[in-house]
């Protein structure tokens, strides 16, 4: 990629894109300055990925070419009434900000700069995100071209209309917590059947992996693999039964209808 990235909120995710993007090759650390208002932070970034860290975010906005947005929702509003005057018309806007649209950044900023929304996902720590992006007003094919670079460094990536970012958030963003939860009542549920700790958690773990990767590179979809799995009268079958007597399915899609509806809930930064 060219020209220089400004990392603005070094956070989970803003570390996450910005380590892809080095270990990837995308910039180098030349190329990148940072801005995050905690000096321990600063200085950790700093000494990990030797890029430029400033407490002073106009300054680290002011000559980038791209401006990646990580910081919380909660703050947005206030970083963009202080900062919106170091932003130019001629800068692609790259926001992760969670439920925030992009005609938030557009009023907010020059007319006409161009800005993409994407949705990330924590796994982008280890190269195995999945991100899910739209164009604002004014985002060219090159702007999303930049957004696609970025984030093809921490993992997949593809486009959706904006109107869907929310459902994104619910599925992928916020999916892996569920994946954890699940994770942490399988190996409870060992311990309860007897097993160690250790043992539960790698059994847990490892099927877990396991299926994932089977589901992403088999031809066959959930319902066949689970099926394989679902002899007559056996274990499985009498195991599924109490997850949907438990009302698993009904859960699933209440959890990511409230994480949607609260996703809605965050366009507008106070
Ligand atoms: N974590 C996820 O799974 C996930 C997934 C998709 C999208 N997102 C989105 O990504 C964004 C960042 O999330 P996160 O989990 O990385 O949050 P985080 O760990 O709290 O990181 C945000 C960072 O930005 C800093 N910051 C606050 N105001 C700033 C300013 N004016 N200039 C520069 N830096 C500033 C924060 O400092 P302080 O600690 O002092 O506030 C913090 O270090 C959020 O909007 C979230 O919705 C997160």
């Amino acid at each position: 990629m060219d020209g220089v990235l400004a990392v603005v909120g070094t956070g989970r995710m803003g570390e996450a894109v910005l380590g892809g993007l080095l270990g990837a090759g995308v910039l180098t650390p030349e190329q990148v300055v940072c801005a995050d208002p905690v000096r321990p932070r600063r200085e950790e970034v700093h000494r990990r990925y030797g890029v430029e860290v400033t407490a002073d975010t106009a300054s680290a906005i002011d000559g980038a070419d791209v401006v990646l947005v990580a910081v919380k929702p909660q703050v947005l509003g206030d970083l963009l009434r202080r900062e919106a005057a170091s932003f130019t018309a001629e800068q692609t806007v790259l926001s992760i900000v969670a439920g925030v649209p992009t005609s938030t950044f557009e009023a907010a900023l020059p007319e006409g700069i161009a800005v993409v929304r994407v949705m990330p996902n924590t796994p982008a720590q280890i190269g195995a995100g999945v991100s899910a992006l739209c164009a604002g007003r004014h985002a060219s094919e090159a702007d999303l071209a930049i957004a696609e670079d970025v984030f093809s460094a921490v993992g997949s990536v593809l486009r959706v209309p904006e109107e869907q970012l929310d459902a994104v958030t619910a599925i992928s963003g916020s999916g892996p917590a569920y994946v954890f939860l699940f994770a942490e009542a399988l190996i409870d549920a060992g311990v309860l059947l007897g097993l160690g700790r250790p043992e539960a958690t790698e059994l847990a773990v490892g099927t877990l992996l396991g299926s994932a990767r089977l589901l992403a590179e088999s031809d066959e979809g959930p319902t066949a693999l689970k099926e394989a799995v679902t002899s007559p009268g056996g274990t499985t079958i009498a195991a599924l039964r109490e997850l949907e007597r438990g009302g698993l399915r009904a859960a699933v899609f209440d959890a990511t209808q409230a994480s949607a509806r609260r996703a809605g809930e965050l366009a507008d930064p106070a």
